[in-house]
């Protein structure tokens, strides 16, 4: 079984709910990682080229699985507790969500960049922010967990996470976004200057008032 710090800790948030979907599974680390730790009954593994399902087939063949080749949610005809999509940028994670079904589930989403536009677009899409986490493995991971439902978020909250801002855990994440927006605001045309700018300003002054809990 293939283990990372990421994998693993996804797995953890997925792996005790009753029947799970992983969206796009490449090769079905995740759910396989769930099934040995946790109490899950059912997957449904998907993913939109024939190769990587092929894969998680091979994974997961020991276990009660459906494999589905699927754009997203779009061929998924069955309900599911929780969900996770992982490993893919943001702009694509948010099309995806655009589809995902209306019965309650919970969503386990690691997008691999631009964090802020996956708060504010799954807002917009009528979800809210349950939880969120930092893993570190090399790079930083960022976990954001919604579900359906309603949510104000402020400037701040989109930049730099409501519940992210709140955990002592997010301190290193913090300051090395600190270093890494530092050397892009450096080389930065005027307009997205601003715009990091805004989110370095909320970083710092969350750093310096020592607001995140020990
Ligand atoms: C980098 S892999 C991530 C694999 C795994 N989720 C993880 O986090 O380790 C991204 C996978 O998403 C699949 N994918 C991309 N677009 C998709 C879509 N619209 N629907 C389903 N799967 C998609 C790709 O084929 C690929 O296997």
């Amino acid at each position: 079984m293939v283990r990372n710090k990421r994998l693993t800790f996804l797995a953890s948030l997925i792996k005790d709910y009753p029947v799970v979907c992983d969206i796009g599974s490449d090769h079905g680390y995740v759910l396989e990682m769930a099934f040995k730790t946790g109490t899950i009954q059912r997957g449904i593994a998907t993913d939109v080229r024939e190769m990587p399902l092929q894969s998680a087939m091979k994974t997961l063949k020991n276990y009660p699985v459906r494999t589905i080749l699927s754009d997203g949610f779009l061929a998924i005809d069955e309900p599911f507790n929780a969900a996770v999509i992982a490993g893919m940028g943001a702009h694509l994670m948010t099309e995806i969500m655009e589809h995902a079904p209306h019965h309650e589930a919970i969503y386990v989403l690691q997008a691999n960049d631009r964090i802020a536009y996956l708060r504010q677009r799954i807002i917009e899409l009528g979800f809210q922010i349950v939880d969120e986490y930092v893993v570190h493995d090399r790079f930083y991971y960022v976990i954001v967990v919604v579900k359906r439902g309603h949510m104000t978020l402020s400037e701040e909250d989109v930049l730099i996470g409501p519940f992210l801002k709140e955990k002592a855990d997010s301190r290193p994440y913090y300051e090395y976004r600190l270093r890494q927006l530092k050397k892009i605001i450096d080389v930065a045309d005027e307009n997205k200057k601003g715009e990091l700018s805004l989110e370095w300003n909320y970083l710092k002054k969350r750093l310096e008032c020592g607001q995140t809990k020990e």
